[in-house]
């Protein structure tokens, strides 16, 4: 099934939180509950929060007695506030709550049924898209990945990251796909072990070589010559370049950079922010201290410890080797090359809206 679904009402979710010893399903009736499913993590990735977020006001849409269209359109404002509040970081969420409310201001009817309808079309849309959007992305990515390429990959990006496919192992899925014997190095990610949990379980499954390596591995291995390339997904893209992932990112960056060695973003247009000039204006989560004095479900740290636990960084446009689209691979200057394909993007979009 695929990471995040609508199935007549019904929002299902793969629980996230359960892998990879467990694979269960977990159903959603109420907006609120779809909220609290993106805060407490059963489904995360950039881009499977902004189509769970779709998902959830579409559900908000069913959810109210609204009989007119003005009723309609507080009860979903209100439904945006909750689901936009569920997690800061990533922009695909903002991005496809905008989507669906600027389908509501457009549609030419007021009658609340069909606007209902329309919310619920739209929302999966933005699912079906992000699936394709993956695809375009994976062979931009791969023609970036030589044969026998040894990545390095922090957290999880793949089919659990986003409705289905993922965006950098989505790459790195296409690479091994057309023969390119990759074999990547899985960072564990630490504190929530995306890494060890979710791109261990998904790399094994599509049967690509891979070895897991505690994060702090990372820099031993780039310094010995035995990494070829680092490839990581992305939350938010501000205007200039700067991207917030997973924390841990920049310093695989840093490393690289001093390496020598190529540092890769993979992102769907729909987390460039051209509204956040740059990596200063992103907002990044702080999430709570357990993640960090906890390994699962054991405490590691004493007691009454103080804990410091930011979810993202922002690793700088310097840094950063290439950024692949579904509109083919950005590279310096990123102003005006980010610009140009969310432009294209929008083009693209008015085109298939006519
Ligand atoms: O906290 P998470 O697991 O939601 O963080 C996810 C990441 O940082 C990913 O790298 C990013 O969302 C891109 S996923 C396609």
């Amino acid at each position: 099934m695929r990471t995040v679904e609508w199935d007549n009402g019904v929002v299902k979710m793969i629980d996230q939180r359960q892998l990879p010893h467990r694979f269960e399903v977990a159903e959603f009736r109420d907006y609120r509950e779809v909220a609290r499913a993106i805060t407490e993590m059963y489904v995360r990735g950039a881009p499977a929060i902004g189509a769970a977020a779709g998902f959830g006001l579409a559900l908000a849409a069913l959810q109210s007695k609204a009989t007119t269209f003005e009723e309609l359109v507080q009860d979903l404002k209100a439904a945006y506030d909750v689901l936009y509040a569920a997690r800061p970081t990533a922009v695909n969420l903002r991005w496809a709550l905008d989507r669906l409310m600027h389908l509501v201001y457009s549609l030419e009817t007021d009658d609340v049924e069909a606007v209902r309808q329309a919310l619920v079309a739209e929302a999966q849309r933005i699912a079906d898209e992000d699936v394709e959007t993956n695809k375009r992305m994976a062979r931009h990515g791969a023609e970036l990945v030589p044969a026998n390429a040894r990545i390095l990959h922090h957290c999880n990006t793949g089919a659990l990251a986003t409705v289905d496919w993922g965006t950098a192992l989505g790459v790195i899925r296409m690479a091994h796909e057309q023969g390119k014997n990759v074999h990547v190095w899985v960072d564990e990610t630490r504190p929530r072990l995306q890494g060890a949990r979710l791109t261990a379980w998904e790399l094994m499954q599509w049967g690509v070589p891979m070895t897991l390596i505690a994060d702090n591995a990372a820099g031993y291995l780039m310094y010995s010559g035995q990494v070829d390339l680092v490839m990581v997904g992305a939350d938010r893209i501000a205007a200039n370049g700067d991207v917030a992932n997973k924390i841990g990112t920049y310093k695989l960056a840093a490393v690289a950079k001093d390496n020598n060695i190529p540092f890769y973003v993979v992102a769907p247009t729909s987390t460039i922010d051209l509204h956040t000039p740059s990596g200063d204006a992103i907002p990044i989560e702080e999430r709570d201290p357990r993640e960090v004095t906890h390994v699962g479900n054991e405490r590691i740290a004493p007691e009454g410890v103080n804990v410091f636990n930011p979810a993202f960084d922002i690793t700088p446009a310097r840094l950063v080797t290439a950024i692949v689209t579904e509109y083919g691979v950005v590279r310096p200057p990123y102003e005006e090359n980010l610009r140009r394909v969310v432009e294209q993007t929008e083009r693209d979009r008015r085109r298939k809206e006519e």
